[in-house]
């Protein structure tokens, strides 16, 4: 959909023009999952694909949204005055704790506004859609009230709206992606200092496949609160000895010499893995500086293999769209990205075999699990901004 139509409908629903226009992409995780909460590194890029909004300020502290994707939910309102969590505002709940924080977090937001969005990241699929509704919201209310927001801000309070008004304890992971991505660049973030880096993802004669598997993350909000827990239990345990903040400090040959001060066998994986997966990120992105595609995949083919066996957050729909990826020609690697139980898997695949590789995983996997997964070559764009 373009702005244009967006624009016409804003005039439809809203009966004026609107003034501005925003743009929030949506992200995939090259490498690093599950390792932001735990103080390691992350390696995602922000898509094209992404939520839209057109706004216009009002005269009162009336704020109205209405989501295209969600018709049936139609124009949500609110004032500035109430901007408690409320179930029955729905999605809308996104964009008012935004508003919320912003507001807490000292900056003026002198009337409300009417917008209309609309989003072109398949909903539910892991490509962190909420979190491009936060930072779009983040910047929404910064352009259109000239609002100077530093955007690690934005970002940290998207983080808090998923924390504290959701309920989700996400890492800063999505946020961040979205918030600072940059066209054709990855970011390698630190997530226990917030340093970073941007390094091209150049991947040669090769594209960046997302594979849906239409696996809706049902329960992945419990599960994922689980596997937090299960992370600072580790955390505690190893602390009896170590002087550590975080997982994210430890080499692996440290975790190996110390893992038998985790009691719990199931614990222990779980430290493992996010020790594990933060060194394995390190390695992925000098490698790619490198321009060793192949080990670059080899290592993402491993975050897969340790987040289905130690971390267990794939499932039968995630395992059987890459291990069917990782057996077509011209694949340099495969796997899920973002926090699993379903969602999208990404897979490097030549130019050439894109078509037989979408073919042949897809029909693998209807076969496999009775229902279809949708395929989307991946563009790496630009972090949340006017247009
Ligand atoms: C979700 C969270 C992120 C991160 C990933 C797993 O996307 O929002 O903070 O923890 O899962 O890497």
């Amino acid at each position: 959909m373009t702005i244009s139509t967006l624009d016409s409908i804003f005039q439809t629903i809203f009966n004026k023009a609107p003034e501005k226009s925003f743009f929030a992409p949506g992200r995939i995780n090259l490498i690093g999952e599950h390792t932001d909460y735990n103080g390691g590194h992350v390696f995602p890029c922000a898509i094209t694909y992404g939520t839209y909004a057109v706004a216009k300020r009002r005269d009162d502290q009336l704020v109205r949204f209405y989501s295209v994707n969600f018709p049936d939910k139609g124009v949500i309102e609110f004032t500035l005055e109430q901007l408690e969590y409320n179930k029955d505002h729905n999605w809308a709940n996104y964009p008012k704790g935004m508003l919320r924080y912003i507001s807490e977090a000292g900056y003026q937001i002198p009337t409300g506004f009417e917008c209309v969005i609309e989003g072109n990241i398949p909903n539910g699929a892991g490509l962190s859609s909420s979190a491009s509704i936060e930072l779009l919201t983040g910047v929404l209310v910064a352009g259109l009230f000239g609002l100077e927001i530093p955007r690690l801000d934005l970002i940290k309070i998207g983080k808090q709206v998923e924390n504290q008004f959701i309920g989700v304890n996400s890492g800063i992971m999505d946020q961040f992606a979205i918030g600072m991505g940059k066209k054709d660049a990855g970011i390698l973030l630190d997530c226990q200092t917030l340093k970073y880096e941007y390094a091209p993802i150049q991947l040669e004669n090769h594209k960046i496949i997302i594979m849906n598997t239409n696996k809706r993350r049902e329960l992945a909000d419990s599960k994922y609160n689980e596997r937090r827990g299960e992370c600072e239990e580790a955390l505690k345990q190893l602390q009896q000895k170590l002087p550590i903040e975080a997982l994210g400090q430890l080499s692996e040959a440290e975790f190996d010499e110390n893992q038998f001060l985790i009691t719990n066998e199931i614990v222990r994986k779980r430290a493992k893995h996010a020790v594990y997966e933060n060194i394995r990120t390190l390695r992925a992105l000098e490698e790619l500086k490198a321009g060793n595609l192949e080990t670059f995949g080899q290592l993402i083919n491993q975050s897969h293999i340790s987040l289905r066996d130690d971390y267990e957050v794939t499932g039968i729909e995630l395992d059987s769209l890459v291990e069917a990826a990782w057996k077509q020609p011209g694949v340099l690697g495969a796997r899920m990205t973002g926090a699993g139980f379903g969602g999208c898997a990404i897979a490097i695949v030549e130019n050439e075999q894109v078509e037989s590789f979408i073919a042949n995983v897809g029909a693998a996997y209807a076969d496999k699990i009775g229902y279809d997964a949708d395929f989307y070559v991946a563009s790496i764009g630009d972090g949340a901004k006017e247009l």
